[in-house]
């Protein structure tokens, strides 16, 4: 049974059969096509934390690919008005694939090892590699396939910065991440990164100058993550320095494109003119969720378009 609870489970060659699928649905639904590949393939959504882009662009997905989603939320009790485990085990007995959107990664670890059917993490306090996944195909669309670049990470070493960092090392891409003492990842994850992908650049500095210096690509995201609200006033004043602003941005190369998995906070991890402005893909990447998440399910059901 395979499940992708972080980009640790994916090899390169699969990332690259996603975005082949991801490239051939999303060119068909330009023309006006949304072939039923999945025809009568339940969705499940286990969700308990707040969501938009994750939440939609995964119903839209499988509702284009001819099947059909449920959405699951505090009510059904997932391990509280029964057991992770029984949930899983009876869950997986009734649907194809389950999203799953958990407080803590390694309750949706336990969740997995319990169900029968794939499980996607659709973001737990460590990883959210479907964010990472649009984010990789969204940087080959706007930067035309380069074979190697720099992707600099403004902020806090969370877990869309994780799945970055896995992401960049699967694609040959180096990956350095400029972060205030107390929030950078963690020695050892870079350790397992460069385990993982033999000659992976994954970096971890201090200087979100020095990040961005030859980078093609500049990311950032919230200063506190959902669970992290009350510390919210303290990370902003750790973090001013590490706004994404104007005099940041030409830093970087010319043709740099700005990246944010949203939601966003204009005028704190970054100004509104960087984020409304022309070097901006934040919505490019949104809108590449629903496709690659389309060729993820295409994938991992078993039907390769
Ligand atoms: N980027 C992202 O995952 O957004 P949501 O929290 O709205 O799903
Ligand atoms: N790091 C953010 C990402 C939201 C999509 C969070 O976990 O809240």
């Amino acid at each position: 049974m395979r499940h992708l609870l972080t980009l640790f489970d994916l090899q390169p060659m699969e990332l690259e059969a996603i975005f082949t699928i991801t490239r051939d649905l999303k060119e068909k639904f330009a023309a006006g096509l949304r072939e039923p590949i999945l025809p009568g393939r339940v969705l499940a959504m286990l969700f308990e934390r707040p969501s938009l882009r994750t939440r939609v662009s995964f119903e839209a997905a499988i509702l284009q690919l001819g099947g059909g989603s449920l959405f699951l939320g505090e009510d059904v009790g997932f391990g509280s008005r029964e057991s992770v485990e029984d949930c899983g085990r009876v869950l997986g007995q009734f649907v194809d694939v389950i999203v799953s959107r958990t407080r803590e990664h390694q309750r949706l670890v336990e969740f997995a090892s319990h169900c029968a059917c794939s499980v996607i993490n659709g973001l737990s306090e460590q990883a959210h590699p479907c964010q990472a996944l649009a984010d990789l195909y969204t940087i080959r669309e706007q930067l035309g396939g380069l074979k190697s670049l720099r992707l600099a990470w403004i902020g806090d070493g969370n877990n869309v910065a994780r799945s970055l960092a896995v992401g960049c090392a699967k694609m040959g891409y180096s990956f350095v991440a400029a972060s205030p003492p107390g929030y950078q990842l963690e020695a050892s994850f870079l350790e397992e990164v460069r385990e993982a992908v033999p000659g992976a650049e994954v970096e971890q500095i201090a200087d979100p100058r020095e990040a961005v210096e030859g980078a093609e690509v500049i990311y950032t995201d919230v200063w506190a993550s959902m669970g992290q609200e009350a510390e919210k006033q303290a990370r902003a004043a750790t973090f001013a320095a590490y706004q994404v602003n104007n005099q940041l941005m030409t830093r970087a190369l010319k043709q740099s494109i700005f990246m944010h998995c949203m939601p966003a906070h204009r005028d704190m991890e970054v100004t509104a003119e960087v984020l409304d402005g022309p070097q901006s893909v934040v919505l490019e990447q949104a809108a590449n969720r629903m496709h690659v998440q389309k060729g993820l399910l295409a994938w991992l059901l078993g039907k390769r378009a």
